[in-house]
């Protein structure tokens, strides 16, 4: 059957690949790629697949009503997939209103429109939540995050989504708004910017500079590679029972100071460098407030109920992605000038 898919920050990390899966896994339907391009969105992502005639690319913000009012009509769009946010807890530590625009407001107002559009019959259409697993809070030292476990945001950024998850839910409640939510846990891959752990350290190898671990690195994430998770919205696109919320994981818990010493013995070994070099960069810098200390997620329902499982193996994964960074200078280049460097500034300066 034909779609017409609106896919709100498609220039983005997660984004890049959800499009890229889509465009070339369904060439019957037509991709709309909704995207304000902020510091974090690139287009260069998607250079492979921008000239697939199902592909579409439209540069709106999701909070202008009337722009995306204009694309749900001039596409007649029947699906929306929901990914354009602001996505980094420290940049929402710094500036929490760009939070609440983007990821409160800016929601609502795609819920709006997507309601209004198809007003008429709800059937056979789908509002795409995407969502993080920080909506539960933290976890001690034992348990899982699951798709009951209560709400507990503890940072603006985990706010932002928690609000946002909880007004996908009312319309859905309100006026029949057809949903699906994924709380997924951390990615990482080919395309994450440079602020977040992963590409920040690869970065800081290559370039022999610091590496600002938070605390004593004892906070503990569960990794996985982008192209599951994009494999796992494709899977509850299309058969994700109506209303309903899926934790995406990939049973792959490491604490931040192992993975960083994992990352250097790796690195070392690619850039041909002395066992121990890298490891020599680690900086114990100020904690991030509000550190949550450790997400963990049961991804069993996705698993039984849709068969989904990660595909990747971390090692796999870690080194595939280190590769990509090695390979594409150009991109780590493009993406760490300008505003960027503004950012790295007053994040860094004061820890
Ligand atoms: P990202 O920051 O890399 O990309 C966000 C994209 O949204 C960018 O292309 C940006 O230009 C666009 N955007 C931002 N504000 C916009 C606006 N007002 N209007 C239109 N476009 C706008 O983010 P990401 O890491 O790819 O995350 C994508 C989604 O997945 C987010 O909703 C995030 O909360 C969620 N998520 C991320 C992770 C992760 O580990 N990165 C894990 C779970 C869930
Ligand atoms: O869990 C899903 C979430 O994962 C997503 O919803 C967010 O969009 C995404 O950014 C990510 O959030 P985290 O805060 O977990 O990711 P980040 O890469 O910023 O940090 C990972 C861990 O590494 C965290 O414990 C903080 C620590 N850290 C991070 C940075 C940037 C450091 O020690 N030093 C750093 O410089």
């Amino acid at each position: 059957m034909s779609k017409t898919i609106i896919i709100t920050g498609g220039a983005g990390f997660i984004g890049s690949h959800v499009v890229r899966l889509f465009v070339t896994k369904y060439p019957e339907y037509k991709i709309i790629n909704v995207d304000a391009l902020t510091y974090a969105g690139n287009l260069e992502n998607l250079v492979d697949i921008e000239g697939q005639p199902n592909y579409i690319f439209e540069k709106a913000n999701i909070l202008d009503a009337p722009t995306i009012k204009a694309i749900f009509e001039k596409y007649n769009a029947s699906d929306v997939i929901h990914l354009a946010a602001e996505s980094h807890v420290d940049r929402s530590i710094l500036s929490p209103m760009d939070f609440i625009y983007t990821n409160i407001a800016g929601t609502v107002n795609l819920l709006n429109i997507a309601k209004e559009h198809w007003k008429k019959d709800m059937e056979g259409h789908r509002f795409y939540h995407v969502s993080t697993d920080e909506v539960y809070g933290t976890l001690g030292a034992e348990g899982l995050f699951t798709e009951t476990t209560p709400y507990s945001p503890n940072s603006p950024y985990s706010a932002s989504k928690a609000a946002s998850d909880h007004f996908v839910r009312a319309y859905g409640e309100t006026y029949h708004l057809p949903f699906v939510i994924t709380n997924c846990s951390n990615n990482y891959g080919p395309n994450h910017f440079p602020e977040k752990l992963i590409p920040l350290f690869i970065n800081n190898i290559i370039n022999n500079k610091p590496l600002p671990v938070y605390g004593k690195g004892e906070n503990t994430r569960d990794w996985l590679f982008v192209i599951d998770h994009a494999r796992a919205i494709d899977v509850v696109f299309h058969h994700g029972k109506d209303k309903e919320t899926y934790n995406v994981g990939g049973f792959n818990e490491w604490k931040n100071l192992d993975l960083v010493k994992m990352m250097c013995s790796l690195m070392d070994e690619k850039l041909g460098r002395p066992p121990g070099t890298s490891e020599q960069l680690i900086t114990y810098v100020k904690d991030r407030p509000g550190h949550d200390l450790r997400y963990a997620i049961d991804a069993t329902k996705i698993n039984k109920e849709l068969g989904w499982e990660p595909s990747v193996t971390f090692e796999e994964g870690l080194s595939k992605t280190i590769d990509w960074y090695l390979q594409n200078t150009e991109w780590l280049q493009h993406v760490t000038s300008g505003d960027y460097q503004k950012y790295y500034q007053t994040q860094y300066s004061n820890r």
